[in-house]
């Protein structure tokens, strides 16, 4: 028997207790966890909207039949492997599949994943900074590959982000700027103001006047968007994008129902893209955008958009991620460099 087989370890878990999720941390051995080839000290893991929903019983996406460790991110070092493609010692990352939903993720100090989800850690990029940016910067970088792809250029005017102070929003926020884009930041947020400005927005929308004024068309006032939120705000972008614009729908904070008009596309030709990070992105495409994280889209600001926590506090982020509260990134440190 290895050493690791026999050593215990913190993990939080989320139980179902009567229809009702309970969260905490549970010392667990590695045969507790889900099955896979590769074993994993967990250096750094992150709180993405996905697990404070999962931690607070919002949404179906975590089992309930059975404990699960949450956690949809993780940065690490491969302990052991019987996937020939990793070794003892590689830095590697895994976000999003099954992970921290239907099998046991990246709130534990170890974590056995099927090696098919394993991205090795690029060069340029450090374990923590893996973390800073997880599944919103993936999602963030998807974006703009897919926005550029269809033939946006910071020529052709302002790129929008809503939910700008969250993860996906300050990751694009950061990202589209340090491109060239002139960044339209919307948020919720009346104090939001100087973080924005630190992360490179040209210009702060207030959600709530910008709602209040919205009609089925606005005039045109942006080339791009990104959108986290849906809902009445995606319809406020939709309607206000200058001719051939063109909207990443990544989120939906504010729920997932959409209505709106077809005035936006049938007059100004207006393109909705689907970002969907999850398992449907195909592995080599999922190399290409991390490999791009790791260089031409490596968002500058990193170190302002990290709000680093310690695994102990971890509990206490879910109500703030679900009420708003936070802005940036919130990176958990498990074993850290230690591993
Ligand atoms: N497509 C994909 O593959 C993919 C991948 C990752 C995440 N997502 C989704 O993207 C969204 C953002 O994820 P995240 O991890 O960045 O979450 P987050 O850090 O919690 O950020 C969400 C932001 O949305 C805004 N917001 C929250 N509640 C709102 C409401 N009721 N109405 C309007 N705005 C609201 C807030 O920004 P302000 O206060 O600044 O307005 C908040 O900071 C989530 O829906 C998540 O599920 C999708």
């Amino acid at each position: 028997m290895s050493a690791v087989s026999s050593k215990t370890f913190k993990a939080l878990r989320v139980h179902t207790v009567n229809g009702t999720p309970v969260v905490r941390f549970d010392c667990l051995s590695l045969s507790d966890l889900d099955e896979g080839e590769v074993v994993i000290r967990t250096a750094y893991s992150a709180v993405n909207y996905k697990d404070a929903m999962a931690a607070k019983g919002l949404g179906k996406n975590v089992r309930t039949e059975r404990p699960c460790v949450t956690g949809v991110d993780l940065s690490g070092v491969v302990e052991n492997s019987s996937d020939p493609r990793f070794k003892r010692g590689d830095s590697v990352i895994v976000t999003n599949y099954a992970l921290g939903a239907r099998h046991d993720g990246g709130y534990a100090e170890y974590a056995r994943v099927p090696g098919d989800w394993i991205v090795p850690l690029p060069q340029g990029l450090t374990l923590k900074e893996a973390m800073i940016l997880g599944s919103a910067g993936l999602t963030a970088a998807l974006a703009f590959d897919r926005l550029e792809e269809g033939g946006l250029k910071p020529t052709q005017g302002a790129v929008v982000v809503t939910g700008s102070t969250g993860g996906v929003g300050s990751l694009a926020v950061d990202i589209f700027s340090s491109h060239g884009y002139r960044v339209a930041a919307v948020t919720g947020k009346s104090d939001a103001e100087p973080y924005l400005r630190a992360i490179g927005a040209a210009e702060i929308v207030s959600r709530k006047p910008m709602l209040e004024s919205r009609k089925a068309i606005n005039p045109p006032r942006w080339a791009g968007a990104v959108d986290n939120v849906g809902g009445d705000v995606l319809d406020m972008v939709a309607s206000a994008m200058l001719p051939h614009g063109r909207v990443a729908v990544c989120g939906m904070a504010a729920g997932y129902k959409l209505s709106t008009s077809v005035l936006p596309f049938i007059l100004r030709g207006v393109d909705f893209l689907g970002i969907n990070v999850s398992r449907a992105l195909a592995m080599p495409e999922r190399l290409r955008i991390w490999q791009r994280l790791a260089t031409d889209l490596k968002p500058p600001r990193l170190d302002s958009i990290i709000r680093r926590i310690p695994f102990d506090e971890l509990p206490s982020t879910f109500d703030q991620l679900i009420g708003s509260a936070v802005m940036g990134r919130i990176v958990v440190e498990i074993g850290g460099e230690r591993v």
